[in-house]
Parts: C-alpha cells; sequence; structure tokens
C-alpha cells in the first residue's frame, strides 16, 4: 500500500514536472537567451543530484596534489575549461554569459559544497542538455581529479596565480597546439587522442 503511494507521488511529482517544462517551452520557445526560471534550475539541479550513483557522490580523491604539480593542472584548466568557465572560474566569458543555463561561477558555494565525487563526475562524464563537455574520454582519471583539486582552490587564487593563468591563456591563442603538449597533451586540437 505504502509502496503504491510512493509510486503515485513520484508519478505526480513527474507528470508535474513534465507539464512544466512543456509550459516553458511553449512560452519562452528554446532561446538561449533567456535565465533559467528558479524552479528549473532547482529541478535540473535534483535531477543531476538524483542521477549521480552513490558510490560516485562518495567517491575521495585518491590522487594528492602538491603545490608543485600544480602548474600542468592550471595549465589544463585553461586549456580545456576557462573558454567556457573562465580562468578565475567566475564563467564570466563570451560562452559562459550567453550559455542555457548560465555557466555557472565556480567559487561559489552551490559549486563547493558538492562532493569530490560529484565533482569528478560532472567533468568526467558533462550534463546532458547544458553544454557541459564529458571529459572522462579525453583526460586520464589522475588529471580529472587534480582538476577537482583544483576547483577546490578556485575561491581562493592568487593574483600570481591568476597572472600566470592569463599568460598560458595567450600563448596558447598564440601557438596553437603547443599548449597542449606543454600540458601533456600530445595530440593536437581535432586530432584523436591517445587511449589513457
Ligand atoms: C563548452 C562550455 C564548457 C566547458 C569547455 C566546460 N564547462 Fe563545465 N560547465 C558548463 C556548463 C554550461 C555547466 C552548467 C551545467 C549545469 O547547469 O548542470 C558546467 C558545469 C560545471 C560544473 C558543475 C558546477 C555546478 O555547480 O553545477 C563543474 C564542476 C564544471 N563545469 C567543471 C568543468 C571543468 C573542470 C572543465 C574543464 C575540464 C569544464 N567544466 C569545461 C560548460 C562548460
Amino acid at each position: 500500500m505504502r509502496r503504491k503511494a510512493i509510486g503515485f507521488a513520484v508519478l505526480g511529482i513527474f507528470v508535474a514536472a513534465a507539464g512544466y517544462v512543456m509550459w516553458a517551452i511553449k512560452s519562452h520557445g528554446f532561446s538561449a537567451r533567456e535565465e533559467p526560471s528558479r524552479i528549473e534550475a532547482w529541478l535540473a539541479r535534483h535531477a543531476r543530484r538524483i542521477a549521480t550513483p552513490a558510490d560516485a557522490k562518495s567517491l575521495k580523491n585518491p590522487v594528492h596534489t602538491t603545490d608543485e604539480d600544480l602548474p600542468p593542472v592550471r595549465h589544463h584548466f585553461v586549456e580545456h575549461c576557462s573558454s567556457c568557465h573562465g580562468l578565475d572560474g567566475s564563467g564570466n566569458t563570451v560562452f559562459g554569459r550567453n550559455m542555457y543555463p548560465k555557466v555557472p561561477d565556480l567559487r561559489d558555494r552551490e559549486t563547493q559544497k558538492l562532493s569530490d565525487g560529484e565533482l569528478y563526475y560532472i567533468i568526467s562524464n558533462g550534463v546532458r542538455f547544458t553544454g557541459m563537455p564529458a571529459f572522462g574520454g579525453e583526460d586520464s582519471p589522475e588529471e580529472l581529479w587534480k582538476l577537482v583539486t583544483f576547483i577546490r582552490r578556485l575561491p581562493n587564487l592568487s593574483p600570481e596565480e591568476l597572472k600566470e593563468m592569463e599568460r598560458i591563456a595567450v600563448s596558447a591563442q598564440t601557438e596553437g597546439s603547443v599548449g597542449e603538449k606543454a600540458a601533456g597533451h600530445t595530440h593536437g586540437p581535432g586530432t584523436q587522442p591517445p587511449k589513457h
């Protein structure tokens, strides 16, 4: 009996959410130029939470990243993440500002309160329908865990670190794939990555 009631409640929530999405599409179309409503943002976050397997959420970061290990990690973030997330993680970039949903500020509590396992899962698998790519087929698990460590540092990046990242961004723009090589990525842009 209780199971049935829970089943109906879940179905009810599902139908209401589907109805809401249909209504939102009908009244706002598919334009990416609007801000998601609070309900939409809440639904999307919770759907993502529910869809993340519990054992993935509870994974602990197995890679110890020291200060000496950080330069290539900063490089990696500049190369693969900063076009959307910005060098400082604020998301204040041409892409970040104009995506739907907007790219979140990775320094904010909403991101920082996610577990290491959740961050890893998001970076590895991406987030469907949002533009957040899956990096699991591109980067090794060790590289991804180091990015998790780096995301934890974003709220306290020093001006020197930011300067260094700006330098990397400028040299990557002028030198093309050279930046990828320096980050330990020997495949040029647009080519097949080696299997890690
Ligand atoms: C093409 C644009 C793009 C690139 C490149 C990109 N992201 Fe994202 N990222 C997004 C978007 C859009 C979201 C919001 C997803 C959502 O709403 O669930 C996001 C979300 C995230 C989140 C979850 C934050 C939260 O609070 O929900 C993390 C963590 C993240 N990205 C890390 C990275 C890292 C690390 C890289 C580089 C390896 C990267 N992203 C590259 C667009 C991008």
